[in-house]
């Protein structure tokens, strides 16, 4: 696999044209079905580094990289010269003299921000305080294996403001979806990202909005997504776990939903908060699809991203 002549980094949804958001998602359809079938990345190395815990974007970037051929560094912040003595530029420049790429997960955007400007390979975003691109990318592709007629759609997030809402919503906006937050007022998108969301959605001629009450919000939904309500690095607050009471989601508000919708959830799932038991376990559940479609998807972003086709 040849280096493409320009360096191209994933650090938010809209770094990916709809083009390339359509083209990363065919060829995850067909590593899907033969996972072994693309060996590009051999000989190739992507560093994996990590500052706040990771079971799935961890182990599934691990896994992709394996499978493509390749080896995966994971490297801890605390155990890197980052930051304590060394700078993000200088990291950057460093890290990409010995690597092909660099996933990372952080706290400020600002930081991959920065790594992204000052590395010479492609930076992946793996959650910041502020977005989860790969996760939203990972949820449109099953979204559309239940629902192959897509267009028009809606997925509905009750929850927080948070990342996962955020790149959702910027995803759903680049793929025809429409989004819906079912989100108390005291918890909104922030006002540049919610401005963000809103031009994408009228650039590509789709809808997201805000709903503050629960059963209006999943009404026309064709899945109920939602997320913890307490991110990581943020403080338990009892308040916000109240307000967000109305928004579990739970038999009684899929009560409310289309028959045929599905529920998803990026996990780690706090159970008997923001979803129940039987919801996340029942019929309706993708949840473990979602889980399993990280690593598919994953590979036909890193195949894209590095071999810039
Ligand atoms: N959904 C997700 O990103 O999970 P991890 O925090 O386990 O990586
Ligand atoms: N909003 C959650 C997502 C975890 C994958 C968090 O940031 O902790």
């Amino acid at each position: 696999m040849d280096r493409p002549e320009r360096v191209r980094h994933f650090t938010k949804v809209s770094d990916l044209s709809v083009e390339e958001i359509r083209k990363i998602l065919k060829r995850a359809f067909k590593l899907k079905e033969r996972p072994h079938a693309d060996r590009s990345l051999t000989g190739r190395t992507v560093a994996l580094i990590f500052s706040k815990p990771s079971t799935r974007t961890r182990v599934s970037f691990s896994v992709c990289v394996y499978q493509l051929g390749g080896m995966a560094l994971y490297l801890s912040e605390q155990e890197l010269q980052m930051r304590s003595s060394e700078s993000l530029e200088d990291t950057a420049r460093v890290l990409s003299r010995f690597v092909d790429a660099i996933v990372i997960r952080t706290f400020a955007q600002s930081d991959v921000d920065e790594l992204a400007a000052h590395a010479t390979v492609p930076v992946i975003n793996a959650l910041t305080d502020e977005r989860h691109p790969c996760q939203a990318l990972s949820d449109i592709f099953t979204f559309e294996e239940r629902f192959p007629d897509s267009k028009g759609r809606t997925i509905t997030y009750m929850g927080d403001g948070n990342n996962v809402a955020v790149s959702l919503a910027a995803a759903g906006a680049l793929s025809g979806i429409d989004v819906c937050l079912g989100i108390p007022e005291e918890y909104d998108l922030a006002p540049a990202l919610w401005e963000e969301i809103q031009g994408l959605a009228a650039a590509h001629g789709t809808r997201v909005w805000v709903e503050r009450d629960p059963e209006r919000a999943v009404e026309t939904a064709s899945a109920v997504y939602t997320d913890v309500w307490t991110s990581m690095g943020q403080e338990r607050d009892q308040g916000k776990l109240q307000a967000l009471q109305p928004y579990q989601v739970n038999r009684g508000l899929m009560s409310v939903a289309p028959w045929e919708a599905i529920v998803m959830h990026c996990l780690p799932a706090h159970r008997g908060e923001e979803i129940t038991d039987e919801i996340m376990d029942g019929p309706q559940s993708v949840v473990f699809d979602q889980a399993e479609n990280r690593v598919h998807v994953q590979k036909a972003l890193l195949t894209f991203l590095l071999g810039g086709d």
